[in-house]
């Protein structure tokens, strides 16, 4: 029997899964790293937490399956995308990594727009140049750092710093390096005249794949480390969002997720490399060979709800620690309590900026509309409801754009909450559906490995064999025609504040 292994480089820990060809997964270990902040907006980690937790967790599910390492066909990278490893002559980290949620790099985005020229820039990659995009970070490293840039000799994302660490190997596959904002996204390929223009050497970028295609091996020393069986194949993966889609079947028009981790994303398959004319939504390539995708990216979404519970939730925590249940389900019961639309109160989730619909590094989160009344119950839904309004923004461009929008599949920790899942059906007016696996991203790359060493004959067909529709959360028509409006208000409240963010960042920024 074929084994696959999938490792997901997420922004709050790692997770490695263990499956067998029908998809079953038999074992799954996780290890939670640091996220550090040393200023407002910035945001990093360090690639060596990333690499313990990866021998860590992939030595465990080893264990705790039992399937000989020589029985594992092959390994898939996924990860959160656009963070910037830096790498010097000895081929180790010189300084800790900037994230997709790091915001300090508005300024060098504005040079690399202006040098390369705004329409040359959406003809070469496709996107705009945006703060959380790993350019910037590059250019803010040389206009910041001048002594550390000056060593620099490789920049790679998170899950390809790790599949160095495996295999030796300096690669890319085509859906995270799309999000680097130096890749031609139509070409699948880099975006050399942009590199160039920007000074950024090219040699400096790993080799890209397509996501099944194989990178490289096991090597000696990463077998000693991990358990895993010198040579083993490991494939090119994807960027989180595309690996995700593939673990959820989103492989064919019509069918689009909605996920709401640390971040919110609405994601659609596309057959060709289609742009939003006022640049929304991302066009990145996507994890299926020759195909792509457009999405729509909230930064904080599940992250709301975790500020919420760190920052608020004590009481929540402590009957859950003496109960054995998670503090998320006592916030989704107390949250239920409350009426459709909170009785006005609203919440915009933009805690660390926003990228989509507005990419807006110096929004901020808002609570709108407290009386007398409101009550822990009514923040906690707002909360809620604040996040699937966003999605909906995402939902509501893609309309507008004409993109096919038949089924609509929930997944990330916000679809395990029935409540939460029936407050995105009705927000955004669509039928949410669940599937049989809930592993996102690393159920995907694991597929992918199946593809790229022969156990499935294409991504389409690995779907087939192991992903099905399970549960579905349909829409309460009175709801939703209550959510239409507050959506409205939602939506207006952005543009009357969006003058005020900007005072306020700057003001922040002399203190
Ligand atoms: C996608 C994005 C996030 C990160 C972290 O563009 O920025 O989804 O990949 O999950």
């Amino acid at each position: 029997m074929p084994y696959l292994v999938g490792i997901d480089i997420g922004t709050s820990g790692t997770k490695t899964i263990l499956i067998d060809e029908s998809g079953h997964v038999l074992a799954r270990a996780v290890a939670e790293y640091p996220l550090y902040s040393p200023r407002p907006l910035w945001s990093e980690q360090d690639p060596l937490d990333w690499w313990s937790a990866t021998c860590a967790t992939v030595r465990q599910v080893l264990e705790i399956s039992g399937v000989s390492p020589s029985e594992i066909k092959g390994v898939g990278l996924s990860g959160q995308m656009h963070g910037s490893v830096f790498l010097g002559e000895e081929n180790t980290p010189l300084r800790r990594a900037l994230l997709w949620n790091d915001q300090r790099t508005q300024a060098e985005c504005d040079w690399i727009t202006n040098t390369v020229g705004k329409e040359r820039v959406i003809d070469l990659i496709s996107n705009p140049v945006l703060t959380g995009f790993t350019a910037g970070k590059i250019i803010w490293l040389r206009n910041h750092e001048p002594e550390t840039f000056a060593k620099v000799r490789k920049v790679l994302l998170p899950k390809d710093y790790v599949r160095f660490m495996l295999t030796g190997e300096f690669a890319t596959e085509v859906s995270d390096a799309s999000g680097t904002a130096l890749f031609n996204v139509r070409k699948r390929d880099w975006a050399y005249e942009m590199l160039d223009a920007i000074g950024i050497p090219a040699e400096w970028m790993p080799k890209s794949y397509e996501s099944p295609e194989v990178s490289g091996r096991i090597s000696a020393s990463a077998a000693a480390l991990t358990g895993l069986a010198p040579g083993t194949p490991v494939v090119g993966g994807g960027g989180d969002q595309a690996a995700g889609a593939v673990g959820n079947g989103i492989v064919e028009t019509g069918i689009v997720s909605s996920t709401v981790g640390t971040s919110g994303v609405v994601f659609a398959f596309s057959d060709a490399p289609v742009v939003d004319p006022q640049l929304r939504l991302h066009t990145f390539c996507h994890a299926v060979p020759g195909k792509w995708h457009l999405m729509g990216v909230m930064l904080s979404a599940g992250g709301s709800l975790q500020w919420y519970r760190d920052a608020y939730c004590q009481p929540e925590k402590v009957v859950a620690g003496a109960t054995g249940r998670d503090p998320y389900e006592l916030i989704c019961a107390e949250a239920e309590q409350a009426p459709v639309g909170c009785e006005g109160l609203l919440f915009l989730p933009y805690l660390t900026g926003e990228r989509a619909p507005y990419a807006d590094p110096n929004a901020r989160g808002v609570l709108f509309g407290i009386t007398r009344r409101t009550d822990r119950s009514h923040v906690a839904r707002a909360i809620l409801e604040g996040v699937a309004y966003g999605l909906r923004d995402s939902f509501e461009v893609m309309e507008a754009m004409q993109v096919p929008l038949q089924q609509v599949r929930a997944s990330g920790g916000g679809a395990r909450s029935p409540f939460w899942r029936s407050v995105q059906a009705n927000v955004s007016g669509y039928t949410h559906v669940t599937i049989n696996v809930d592993e996102g991203p690393a159920l995907g790359v694991a597929l992918l490995a199946g593809v790229g060493t022969g156990v499935y004959g294409s991504v389409e067909e690995a779907c087939r064999a192991t992903i099905r529709v399970s549960n579905s959360t349909e829409v309460d028509p009175v709801a939703h025609k209550r959510y239409d409006r507050y959506h409205r208000v939602y939506q207006s409240l952005y543009a009357h504040l969006k003058s005020d963010f900007e005072s306020v960042a700057s003001i922040v920024a002399e203190e």
